[in-house]
């Protein structure tokens, strides 16, 4: 119950403060939907961007790509996920609500209204639309919203060959929307209809693949370190065969403890050659890899690691929800680290009707934020309004231009977590308070 409200005031404090709000909210919503406003733009963008870095432009191994998302639906049918991409599904007799069957206590009875439940059945995931002016019985018009960003990698893996010639390992990474027609859309931004993937695609010799699977493993943990996630709060899982996707021959899941539960943030396969195979089968294009050193043709195996941002994004907002008391006064902030922070700093003008700090503020304002875009103006109310504004949004510096600052060319620096402010030049802003 308590946990329940903690994630009740961080959906709140998200809302309220410009993160994130209710998909289409004015007409009433649309479950499994959510909007990124502003901040959580931002904030989302951080997360996007300090992966990328860390996984393609640092490395020489690893290729970006951008798929489309729609695709021809031979590419689904091939990858199984036509025949095979659904979750089992019960109906109440009584009220017709429907429910996943592997999420219910009692697969009899409905948590709703008490009636009857149905038999379980298997319902595919996939979004399904028509493409061109095609009429409804046109079958070849069919195509399906992507439910992983996966696909596109490997369809065009023959192309990355001949445009590229990499030797092995290499990997194709891609960040890009995924949809999901889940059957129970739940817990915020954890379970939604369209939500984001950072994957990647890692293709390997067959023998090299446990090699390449602890060393993705490795990453993704100091990955999840670079962006401030309490180590203690982390949990790595063996998937257990049975429970692993049709493609995987070994899974580990990163589960992360949320308010509601200790709950998958993201997960490494071992996807063997399986899709390789499977498109090379399907659309009959020979997919296979010549290796110029031993002289042989054979299908890569792959390892992926498949983060969806929403999920680290969610992993963010409740591991920096902080309640505490400074000056007297309680307080509902978001720590974020310096790393992943919407703003870095806010720039105010002591005193907001004296023109001479105004300006000299808005100097110091426009020079930083050519070195450190993500910053903000802020001369509305008192001082103490403006920091308690700041910590909410979890800004971790406010910079006060006054008097002295005319004259000396210092400005105050103040600290979000602990309050304690320091005198320090303006040169050192950018390294202050870069992240
Ligand atoms: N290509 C592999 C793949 O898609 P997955 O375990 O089905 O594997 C990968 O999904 C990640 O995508 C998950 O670990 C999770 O972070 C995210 N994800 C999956 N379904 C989601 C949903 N309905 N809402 C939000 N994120 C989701």
């Amino acid at each position: 119950m308590v946990e329940q409200n903690v994630m009740e005031k961080i959906v709140s404090l998200a809302k309220r403060r410009g993160f994130v709000y209710q998909g289409s909210e004015i007409y009433g919503g649309l479950a499994g939907t959510y909007d990124y406003a502003p901040l959580g733009v931002a904030l989302k963008n951080n997360l996007k961007n300090i992966w990328w870095r860390r996984f393609v432009l640092d490395r020489e191994d690893m290729y970006g790509f951008d798929a489309a998302i729609l695709m021809n639906a031979k590419v689904w049918e091939s990858s199984g996920h036509v025949g095979g991409f659904a979750d089992p599904v019960v109906e109440c007799s009584k009220c017709r609500a429907r429910f996943r069957a592997d999420h219910l206590d009692n697969e009899e009875l409905c948590p709703t209204c008490g009636g009857a439940l149905g038999s379980v059945q298997e319902f595919n995931m996939m979004f399904e639309t028509k493409v061109g002016a095609s009429s409804v019985e046109d079958n070849q018009a069919i195509s399906y919203l992507r439910p992983e960003t996966a696909q596109g990698m490997f369809v065009n893996f023959k192309n990355i060959l001949d445009t590229f010639h990499p030797k092995l390992p290499f990997g194709l990474a891609q960040i890009g929307k995924a949809f999901r027609n889940e059957i129970a859309p739940r817990d915020f931004l954890f379970r939604t209809r369209e939500f984001e993937q950072m994957e990647i695609e890692y293709f390997v010799r067959p023998n090299d693949w446990e090699v390449a699977f602890q060393e993705l493993r490795a990453e993704i943990l100091a990955y999840l370190s670079d962006i401030g996630l309490k180590t203690r709060s982390l949990h790595e899982l063996e998937v257990p065969e049975g429970e692993r996707a049709h493609y995987s021959k070994r899974t580990i899941d990163v589960e992360f403890d949320y308010p509601f539960g200790q709950k998958e943030l993201c997960g490494l396969a071992y996807r063997t050659d399986y899709d390789l195979q499977a498109h090379q089968t399907g659309s009959q294009v020979d997919l296979t890899f010549f290796d110029e050193g031993s002289k042989e043709r054979f299908l890569p195996h792959v390892i992926e690691p498949s983060l969806g941002v929403d999920r680290l994004v969610l992993a963010v907002l409740c591991d920096a929800y902080t309640e505490d008391e400074m000056g007297g006064e309680s307080r509902a902030y978001f720590k974020f680290s310096r790393a992943v922070a919407p703003v870095k700093a806010a720039v105010f003008p002591l005193l907001k009707n004296k023109p001479e700090l105004v300006a000299k503020a808005r100097a110091v304002y426009e020079e930083l934020k050519k070195v450190v875009p993500q910053i903000m103006w802020d001369d509305n109310g008192n001082i103490g309004k403006r920091y308690r504004r700041q910590d909410e949004i979890g800004t971790p510096s406010c910079i006060t231009i006054d008097f002295d600052t005319l004259s000396d060319n210092t400005v105050t620096i103040r600290d979000r977590d602990t309050g304690s402010q320091s005198r320090v030049a303006i040169d050192s802003l950018p390294a202050l308070i870069a992240g």
